[in-house]
């Protein structure tokens, strides 16, 4: 993995070190703009194939036609509806059938442009057409700029769950503008914050405490702390990525947060009631809480990290998800459908402090109906 650093228009690049597949991850605020160079070297023919929503086409699809054209690459786009239910069995066949219908070859390139919704499926089915077509992704929400466009998981939610169906696949090229971010609704952003701070959170202190002084500048539209914190965490990701692809044993790592996070959005339905990076954020506040009641972490750890998101103004009590919210026991049934599921014991991730995460299984589930009481119970005193 490597750094550099342009210091004229201050882009960076983190590569994915994959043994035949590595590939790099342009971060810089601009990139859009000259999208065609950063691409015209992966091209067998002067034609791009572009997936993307309808939200994100109207605000910068232009952006990148005219980026292109400049080239000399055509563009020919898919714009679907924004949102979860996009993920789908019948968008995927839209997808590759619009593909096959516009004659795209093996050797071309499918861009994602969009979050992580329209990055998982289109790398699906880049993964699936003709057997493997060549992919290119393009984030514009923070959660896919700094997790979702790096590491090459691509899924579609099946009607049993979420993600069920799907592919690694990683893609020739990343390009996050952090530009684009200036768009994005503030709660989205906050949530993709949430994948920031677990970041930090499961690895890093200092990249944690980095956080602590410098994400309220963030927050507010600070360019060089967000491309900072946009190139810290894919520089992290993709070491972990690149020590364990399809998630053998480090990668799961990644899931610090996951295990609550998804009893809750299977809770609430997968509803705009609480997104998944504010999911993954509450779900870190309670790991920490998990483990220092196990007497793994330092005591005053979750606080740290529930002052945090406090500041940041994080979603970061049970109370601050909208609606009722099943008991303890039927949250803890929600966690046996993790994929982390091993003979029937649920994965967690656990940390000896901040920065220190580990795979703990085989977990006392005392302590973790504990914990859950104890938030839920700020719920019902809200
Ligand atoms: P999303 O793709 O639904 O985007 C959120 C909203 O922001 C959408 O309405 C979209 O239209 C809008 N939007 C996107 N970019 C914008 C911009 N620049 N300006 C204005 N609006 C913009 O959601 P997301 O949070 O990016 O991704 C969530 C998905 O990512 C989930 O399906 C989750 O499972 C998946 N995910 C995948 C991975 C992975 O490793 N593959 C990791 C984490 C999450
Ligand atoms: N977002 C978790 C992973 O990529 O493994």
């Amino acid at each position: 993995m490597t750094d550099t650093q342009n210091g004229e228009i201050g882009i960076e690049e983190v590569r994915v070190e994959l043994p035949g597949r590595a590939y790099p991850i342009r971060i810089g605020a601009g990139l859009l703009a000259r999208f065609g160079a950063e691409v015209a070297p992966y091209l067998n023919r002067q034609r791009l194939f572009v997936v993307t929503d309808r939200t994100v086409a109207g605000l910068h699809l232009d952006t990148l036609r005219n980026a292109c054209a400049a080239e000399g690459i055509s563009v020919e786009a898919l714009a679907l509806p924004p949102g979860e239910a996009t993920k789908s069995w019948a968008e995927l066949q839209h997808v590759v059938e619009w593909l096959l219908e516009m004659r795209a070859e093996r050797d071309d390139i499918v861009v994602a442009l969009g979050g992580g919704v329209i990055g998982d499926l289109t790398g699906f089915a880049a993964a699936i057409m003709r057997r493997g077509i060549g992919f290119v992704q393009v984030p514009t929400t923070l959660l896919a700029q700094v997790d979702s466009s790096v590491g090459g998981k691509t899924a579609i939610n099946s009607p049993l769950g979420k993600n069920l169906v799907g592919a690694f696949y990683q893609p020739k090229l990343v390009v996050a503008d952090t530009g684009i971010l200036d768009t994005l609704p503030r709660r989205d952003f906050l949530a993709g914050y949430g994948e920031v701070m677990k970041t930090g959170l499961l690895g890093d202190a200092d990249f944690f405490a980095w956080l602590e002084a410098n994400g309220p500048a963030l927050r507010d539209g600070d360019a060089a702390a967000r491309r900072h914190a946009v190139r810290r965490s894919c520089e992290m990701k993709a070491a972990i990525v690149t020590r364990d692809e399809t998630e053998q044993g480090d990668r799961a790592l990644l899931n610090l947060g996951h295990t609550f996070c998804h009893a809750l959005e299977a809770a609430t339905g997968y509803s705009d009631r609480l997104l998944h990076g504010e999911g993954v954020a509450i779900g870190c506040g309670l790991a920490f809480e998990v483990s220092q009641r196990l007497g793994l972490c330092p005591q005053e750890d979750p606080g740290r990290v529930f002052a945090h998101m406090a500041a940041m103004g994080l979603k970061a009590k049970l109370s601050d998800i909208a609606g009722a919210l099943p008991g303890p026991d039927a949250l803890i049934d929600l966690m046996r459908q993790d994929k982390k599921v091993r003979d029937g014991a649920i994965t967690f991730i656990l940390a000896r402090g901040i920065g220190e995460a580990f795979v703990a299984r085989d977990v006392d589930l005392a302590p973790v109906r504990a914990v859950l009481v104890d938030a839920l119970a700020t719920q019902e005193n809200a």
